[in-house]
Order: C-alpha cells, then sequence, then structure tokens
C-alpha cells in the first residue's frame, strides 16, 4: 500500500510517519513539499506519487489567528480540503482527512455527556466553521473517505504552528518557577498523538467502513484537572490556580465543553494512563 501523509513535520502528522506499519509504502509531505492551498501545486506533487491513501493532517489550526485571518483559515481548511478531495477523485485515492472537536458548540454540557459521531456540528469559532466545511467537502464530494476528529493534541514533538502543547508548555513554565492560572471550565478529552496514530493506521489497514470517526483517549477532564495530573506523574511541585475562562479574554469563542468518544467501536485507553506512558518516556 502506498500512502502519503500531509503535514509530516507537524505533530501528528510526524508520529503517524513514525509509526508507519510494516509493509506500507509512505512517503511524508512536509510544507515546504506542498502546499494544499494551492491546487496546480497539489496536483502536480500527488500526480507523480500516485498514493492509494492520503491521509491529511494539514491545517490552519491557530484559532485566534483564524479569527483575524479568516480567508487564510477558509483557504487551507476549506479550499485546501477540496483539492484533495479532486486529485482523490481523480486517482481514485482514499483521503483519511483529520478534522477536530471544535466543529461542536459545547452545549451537550447540560447533558453532561461527550459527543459522538452521530451528533449534529454546530462550530462557534472560525476554525471550527472552516473545519466542518472541510469535512461536509470530503463527506459530500467523496465516497472512499474517513473523516477522523481528534482532540487536544500532545505528543513528544508538539504542535508546530501553536508553539509546542499543552503538556509541554506548562511543565517548562512550572520549572521555571512561574504561578500558573488554569481554566477549570472547559472541558475536552486529551488525545497523546502515538494512540491517535496507531488507530488512524488501524482505520486504513483494516479497512473500516468509509465515513466519521472520533479518536482521542477515553474519557475527559477540565484544562485544570489535566493540569494536576501532568504536574502529579512528572512530580513537579507547582504553583496552580484554577481559574474561570472568562479571566482569560481571546477573539475567538471558545467552546467549553468537547468530549469526544466513539460509538463505531473505537476504543482508546484513558488519557490518565497514556499521559501516564508519554510521561515515563519521555520527560520533557
Ligand atoms: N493540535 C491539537 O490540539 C488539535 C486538536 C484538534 C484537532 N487538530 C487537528 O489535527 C491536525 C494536526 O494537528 P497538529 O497539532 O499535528 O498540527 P501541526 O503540528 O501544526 O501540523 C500541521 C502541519 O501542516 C502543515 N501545513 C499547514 N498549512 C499547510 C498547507 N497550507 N499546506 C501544506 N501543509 C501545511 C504545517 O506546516 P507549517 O507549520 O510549516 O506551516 C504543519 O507541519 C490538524 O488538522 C488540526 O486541525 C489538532
Amino acid at each position: 500500500m502506498r500512502v502519503v501523509v500531509i503535514g509530516a513535520g507537524g505533530q501528528l502528522g510526524s508520529e503517524i510517519l513514525k509509526l508507519t506499519p510494516e509493509g506500507v509504502k509512505v512517503i511524508g509531505l512536509t510544507h515546504e513539499d506542498i502546499e494544499i492551498a494551492d491546487l496546480q501545486n497539489v496536483k502536480r506533487v500527488l500526480h507523480n506519487l500516485k498514493p492509494e491513501v492520503v491521509i491529511n493532517t494539514a491545517a490552519f489550526h491557530k484559532t485566534d489567528s483564524c479569527e483575524e485571518f479568516p480567508l487564510r483559515a477558509f483557504e487551507v481548511n476549506l479550499a485546501g480540503v477540496k483539492n484533495l478531495v479532486d486529485v482523490c477523485r481523480k486517482f481514485g485515492s482514499v483521503l483519511l482527512h483529520i478534522s477536530t472537536d471544535y466543529v461542536f458548540d459545547g452545549k451537550k454540557a447540560e447533558l453532561r455527556e461527550p459527543y459522538t459521531e452521530e451528533d449534529t456540528p454546530n462550530p462557534i469559532n472560525v476554525y471550527g466553521i472552516s473545519k466542518y466545511a472541510g469535512e461536509l467537502m470530503v463527506r459530500n464530494y467523496l465516497r472512499e473517505h474517513y473523516i477522523v476528529r481528534v482532540a487536544s493534541l500532545y505528543g513528544k514533538k508538539g504542535s508546530k504552528s501553536k508553539g509546542g502543547n499543552f503538556v509541554l508548555n506548562i511543565l517548562k513554565k512550572a520549572k521555571e518557577g512561574e504561578d500558573l492560572r488554569i481554566v477549570d471550565d472547559v472541558f475536552m478529552s486529551p488525545t497523546y498523538t502515538v494512540d491517535a496514530a496507531k488507530e488512524i493506521w488501524n482505520l486504513v489497514l483494516k479497512r473500516r467502513p468509509f465515513g466519521t470517526y472520533h479518536i482521542t483517549n477515553g474519557g475527559y477532564c477540565s484544562w485544570y484537572e489535566f493540569a494536576l495530573e501532568i504536574f502529579r506523574l512528572a512530580g513537579v511541585k507547582a504553583r496552580v490556580k484554577p481559574v474561570s475562562s472568562s479571566e482569560f479574554p481571546r477573539k475567538a469563542q471558545i467552546p467549553r465543553w468537547t468530549p469526544l468518544i466513539s460509538v463505531k467501536g473505537i476504543r482508546l485507553r484513558h488519557w490518565k494512563e497514556a499521559l501516564r506512558e508519554f510521561l515515563t518516556k519521555f520527560t520533557p
């Protein structure tokens, strides 16, 4: 099987590449190799590679920057995805496209239940709207697709565009003696890139039915609870105070409740177990 991974220099893309199963020929494309917002470029690069599967992790996903530069958000997260759809249709390739928990509005907080693949998205910021538009493009224009929603990723590499990830960043700050104020009213499913990458390969190799999948570690927590667990497992003493998200005004409106769960048989280990392994294997 010949697979192309777009966004190969990024946090998730690099892990997918690293965990390539035996027998798969994988080609990683960084932003230097391909610009998904440029159709001619996409055609030229993918024509030469003729992949059976394209995995797209590339996105414009700094949430506040998307509010400032909405056209760029739609250029990458919608038009860029449309370009991939067009080329996949032409070459008969399967497209596995990465999406986000931010397609949801957070109103399921009333039920205290995680969002499933069957819930209807209703994004409340430009990032989420542009990613949902990308999802619709894939879902409605390409039969042979997987849309994989992930959330709150952390891994060894850190997100390139976001400048690291929550785990790496707060450990660094705590070690530097900074007093930390972390929001305790925003809930999500923290997800280890290694676990997400393994499950992404499973979808493709086991030829699971095409469609939309939630791939996150089990359970959920607030960012504050996540921080406490990070410090506990890392054995780091930190001065950390829970605060309301209203103390951190942002350009983008942030959904306060986006835990995800799968009703399609995807079960990853609990987020605390995954975090323990990450911090054991890799001490930042
Ligand atoms: N990080 C999270 O917590 C999170 C949560 C939910 C969903 N997601 C989704 O997960 C995916 C991967 O996230 P990540 O944390 O791995 O991000 P990342 O580290 O920023 O990786 C994305 C990669 O895509 C490249 N890229 C950006 N724009 C591109 C374009 N127009 N053409 C080609 N390549 C481009 C980036 O290169 P440059 O940096 O050089 O531009 C970067 O290497 C994204 O689709 C995101 O929406 C992430």
